[in-house]
């Protein structure tokens, strides 16, 4: 049983939250082009502005490495934050050290922090034990809101939280598990799963674990061209993950030996480049249409 942020006693404690702020950034003013993650963590820091609890927010941004890249930078999420909850966001320029501990020790009640990208430290994504303490140091409350990131084992998602005495998860993973939970035990049949995104590798666990329940898989996205090449299927110069090529294909065979379909997309759009760009010669003639889904492509 998962617990509520609502359950937890944060009144005048230190809350750190991972939320899953990684939004993109124009890439010349750096400014945030797309809020809506922000905006998805809002009733959970509200929730905890409004218990008095001082609020220390975490993120990851891109995937600098484990090295510091000032585009990857979190302040400028920071001030949009500041703007969409009407109060001043403290901003850390880092996520651990001595500099941050100040900060955090100074915070006054229904005061928010918003910490520098967690992936700055190579340490973050390795799940190490040193960091994942230094980062449960800066708190008394660990709440989890970023449903993007919990699919990561990584130091702010799940090396720190045994160090922390009290956790829960914030509105934001509560409303998703509460969606997830009836598709994962007592579907009705049919069931069919569609899926999209970029990467087979990131979904191979999901794949795996939806085969044993649903009738069918509808795949969509960049991952479809990767299981149509895998399919010996001609792609053009569409996005694959030529070194995932050969895993799509063992799913392809694990899928008909269970019996599921995957469905793969008919109709493509051919454009110059993946921007909404003009589109070539040969499909302007096309009919535009929506998508339709088959197991085979023409
Ligand atoms: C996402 O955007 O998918 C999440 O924030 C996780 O990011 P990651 O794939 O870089 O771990």
């Amino acid at each position: 049983m998962v617990r509520s942020v609502e359950d937890l006693d944060v009144a005048g404690k230190r809350v750190f939250v991972r939320v899953d702020f990684n939004v993109p950034l124009d890439k010349k003013t750096g400014a945030v082009k797309d809020d809506a993650r922000i905006r998805a963590a809002l009733p959970t820091i509200r929730h905890l502005v409004g218990k008095k609890a001082k609020t220390i927010l975490a993120s990851h941004l891109g995937r600098p490495d484990g090295k510091v890249v000032p585009e990857m930078s979190l302040v400028n999420v920071g001030e949009r934050l500041s703007q969409l909850l009407n109060q001043d966001v403290l901003f850390a320029d880092d996520c651990v050290g001595d500099g941050v501990r100040k900060l955090v020790s100074q915070m006054k009640e229904g005061q928010v922090v918003l910490l520098e990208n967690l992936r700055f430290h190579p340490e973050e994504e390795k799940n190490d034990e040193d960091f994942s303490r230094k980062l449960a140091q800066l708190a008394e409350v660990y709440v989890d809101d970023a449903f993007g990131t919990v699919h990561r084992a990584h130091a702010s998602t799940v090396g720190m939280v045994k160090f922390v005495p009290q956790k829960g998860a914030g509105y934001l993973v509560l409303a998703e598990l509460k969606f997830l939970q009836p598709l994962i035990s007592g579907a009705k049949k049919p069931y069919l799963a569609l899926l999209g995104g970029a990467k087979v590798s990131d979904k191979i666990k999901v794949i795996e674990n939806l085969m044993a329940r649903v009738d069918a898989l509808l795949i969509g996205g960049a991952m479809a061209y990767t299981f149509l090449a895998a399919k010996g299927i001609g792609v053009g110069s569409s996005r694959v993950e030529k070194d995932k090529i050969d895993l799509a294909r063992r799913i392809l065979e694990k899928a008909e030996k269970s019996r599921v379909q995957i469905l793969l997309p008919h109709d493509h759009v051919v454009a110059q480049e993946p921007k909404g760009g003009v589109p070539t010669k040969a499909a302007e003639t096309a009919p535009r249409r929506s998508p339709r889904w088959g197991s085979r492509t023409r």
